[in-house]
């Protein structure tokens, strides 16, 4: 349980990831208790506001907490209690007295304390504030008489180059050990299993290699667009926004060798190790898509991607993009990691599909592959894919599965929000699920050549992105491609239900 009085200060608390992020995750861990005991929350950003205002900010992604069967018991009571807990403070992100003033607010807040101070700085702010807001709160609002720490949430940098310099500017007054980088993919339920699943099960751990898989697939799916965050998303593209980060910690905790411990070092180390033997990924392993008009799940008409007026005219920022990694370790040599991102896709889904050799021919013609895939959202779920006979006189392979579905295995357990477990985890101390420095590093080094050449920064062949449909599967030519990288797709007489409850 966390005993020391501890005060957590989100920077941004006007914006956006704040309001929908930060301050639910915040009050989902106030509701079930789990924060210290005597928690203060204070708002800090540029926008003037009174007590009401804020307030209303500040609870106006609370929605989620409300449905939550669990959350929604001691609702409207612990409301009140967290907006009582709650205070706000307004000024410049680069700036001192604006700082000062904060720090003055938080000794106040502290002066029941008995001169011991906790501080947790959630900087919920576009990255072009990151450094300034880091130093100032070193030289303004940093105690003395407890623990400091840092959280900062992506985009970190925009290549290895920029992602060094804000790396270093930031170290300059923080720490390591005080700075948590935050990438929410870590702190999702599925992603948090893998450990266990690839460690805990033998007949797993003996099959994870280039000796039994031909291939692997990490898929993310979204069924909207850019929605007016256009102007965000034409500077970033889909492999900025979720590959570097969500997909490929997917990745690396997905293929690293065993750790020596759960102890976040350990871990982290073997993260870095499995990144360290993937070079760049090549130009002909790239495949790039960005949507056009079409309709979106619900049957109504969406714009194309150029049509959604942030977006620069013209632009060819990939909305969808197909790629492949490659492993140079003797576990995985050989073996493509095809990671796909997009955009304005057919259905909403993140899934690992680890997809096995062929049966040995000979007494099968034709039997399907035995694949294990980890559905990561929505619906957490495992399964693996496996042929069995038909029961019957007849001796006929069909394919079937082994089952595990979050929702009918754990029927009563609640899977805390990624941002839950993470901001818990940053007020214990505990690194384990925050992205180090050199973990980025080599994450930033195997994507910024292709990215380079998105942008059209060091040749005069700036690629084109194919077009795809709004509510397709993405572009014409996605099969071929992971086709020509050794999956087989079968979808013809298996069918894996959406939601399985
Ligand atoms: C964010 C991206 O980091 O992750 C968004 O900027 C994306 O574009 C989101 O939609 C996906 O997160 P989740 O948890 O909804 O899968």
């Amino acid at each position: 349980k966390l005993v020391d009085p501890t005060v957590i200060v989100v920077l941004g608390a006007s914006g956006d990831l704040a309001k929908k992020k930060t301050f639910p995750a915040i009050f989902a861990l106030f509701q079930q208790g789990l924060l210290p005991k005597d928690i203060k929350i204070v708002g800090y950003a540029r926008t003037k506001m009174d007590e009401e205002e804020f307030y209303k900010r500040l609870t106006s992604g609370f929605d989620r907490n409300k449905k939550d069967p669990l959350l929604s018991k001691n609702f409207d009571e612990k409301l009140e209690e967290f907006k009582k807990a709650s205070t706000y403070i307004s000024g410049a992100y680069d700036k001192d007295d604006g700082f000062q003033e904060l720090n003055k607010h938080l000794e106040e807040l502290e002066s029941n304390n008995g001169g011991k101070s906790n501080r947790v700085f959630y900087l919920a702010l576009p990255p072009s504030v990151f450094a300034d807001v880091a130093k100032g709160l070193k030289k303004n609002v940093y105690t003395k008489d407890g623990t400091n720490r840092l959280i900062v949430e992506k985009p970190f940098g925009k290549d290895t180059e920029s992602s060094k310099d804000l790396i270093s500017s930031i170290k300059e007054d923080w720490t390591e050990d005080e700075t948590y980088r935050i990438d929410h993919y870590l702190g999702k339920e599925m992603i948090k299993n893998m450990l266990v699943l690839r460690f805990g099960n033998v007949f797993l751990d003996g099959t994870m290699n280039r000796n039994f898989i031909s291939n692997v697939q990490i898929t993310f799916k979204e069924p909207f667009g850019t929605d007016g965050r256009g102007g965000y998303f034409d500077e970033f593209g889909i492999i900025r926004d979720v590959c570097q980060n969500h997909l490929m910690q997917t990745l690396s905790v997905l293929a690293m060798e065993r750790p020596v411990s759960f102890g976040p070092e350990d871990i982290r180390d073997e993260k870095v190790k499995v990144l360290r033997c993937i070079p760049p990924i090549d130009r002909k392993d790239v495949l790039l898509g960005q949507y056009t008009k079409g309709k979106d799940m619900d049957g109504k008409d969406q714009p194309g991607y150029l049509e959604d007026e942030t977006v620069p005219k013209g632009s060819t920022c990939p909305t969808f993009a197909a790629m492949v990694l490659w492993i140079n370790n003797p576990r995985w040599e050989g073996v493509p990691f095809i990671m796909k991102a997009g955009k304005a896709l057919d259905e909403s889904k993140v899934v690992v599909r680890i997809q096995y050799k062929d049966a040995t021919p000979g007494i099968f013609t034709g039997i399907p592959r035995n694949e294990l895939v980890m559905r990561i959202q929505p619906d957490e779920a495992v399964w693996l894919k496996m042929n069995s006979k038909l029961p019957g006189f007849a001796t006929r392979a069909v394919p079937a599965e082994l089952d595990l579905s979050y929702k009918q295995r754990f029927e009563d357990a609640r899977i805390p929000q990624a941002y839950e477990a993470l901001i818990l985890d940053a007020f214990k101390g505990d690194h384990s699920n925050f992205v180090r420095d050199d973990e980025l590093d080599v994450a930033w080094k195997i994507f910024t050549p292709i990215l380079h050449w998105i942008d059209g920064k060091d040749s005069s062949d700036k690629p084109k992105p194919e077009e795809y449909e709004f509510g397709s599967r993405g572009p014409a030519s996605i099969d071929e491609f992971t086709k020509r990288f050794g999956y087989q797709r079968d979808d013809e007489d298996y069918h894996w239900p959406t939601t399985k409850v």
